[in-house]
């Protein structure tokens, strides 16, 4: 598929799980070489994050929304993106999550559309995590609204699938290592397709 916006029919008449893989993973192919931090690729970071989350033994879903969770980025115009340094947030997550809905479950899809907010929670909750940040991820963290107040870390506690954007934020942060090993494109197409597949 060339590139089209996140509303065109043509996304959304994908149907079987194999071409529905496909097209995510051509997104990446296309678009994956934009940075996305100082240190790699947004292709590297997913691979990275889906790689962290194997490694610990996360189930199918979870791995994909490690390797999909920052889709977003790649949905918007590189210039009209939450990184691009304007200062405003365009809510990549949500744009994702709304995006990978069309055929994913909440299992993928809550903790795609979390895993800002679970960084709120993180930094709220967890002075060494807050202190551990990335300066990239301290000035995005300032954009989306710093740590999270009190009532909104009640609020987060009750939010289904929080345990699994918790660990995905914690994977989304050590994902940035230059030239680190991981699964290729190929094979997390593979295990796109096996939860696609499931009823
Ligand atoms: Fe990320």
């Amino acid at each position: 598929m060339r590139d089209r916006p996140p509303t065109d029919p043509a996304w959304r008449s994908l149907t079987s799980p194999a071409d529905v893989a496909d097209a995510l993973v051509g997104l990446y192919e296309r678009r994956g070489s934009r940075h996305y931090d100082e240190t790699v690729t947004q292709t590297e970071h997913a691979l990275q994050c889906a790689a962290r989350a194997i490694v610990d033994g996360a189930d199918d879903e979870t791995v994909a929304a490690a390797f999909l969770h920052d889709i977003g980025h790649l949905l918007m115009p590189e210039e009209g993106d939450d990184d691009s340094g304007d200062g405003v947030d365009r809510h990549h997550e949500q744009v994702g999550g709304r995006f990978l809905a069309n055929w994913f479950g909440d299992g993928v899809v809550a903790s795609v559309r979390l895993h800002v907010a679970a960084k709120r929670y993180l930094c709220a909750v967890d002075r060494r995590y807050h202190d551990g940040l990335s300066p990239a991820s301290v000035q995005s963290l300032i954009v989306q609204g710093g740590p999270m107040s009190e009532p909104e870390v009640a609020d987060f506690g009750s939010a289904a699938h929080r345990e699994a954007a918790v660990d995905l934020r914690r994977w989304d942060d050590l994902a940035k290592v230059p030239g680190a090993l991981t699964p290729t494109l190929h094979e997390l197409r593979e295990r796109l397709v096996a939860v696609l597949a499931r009823p």
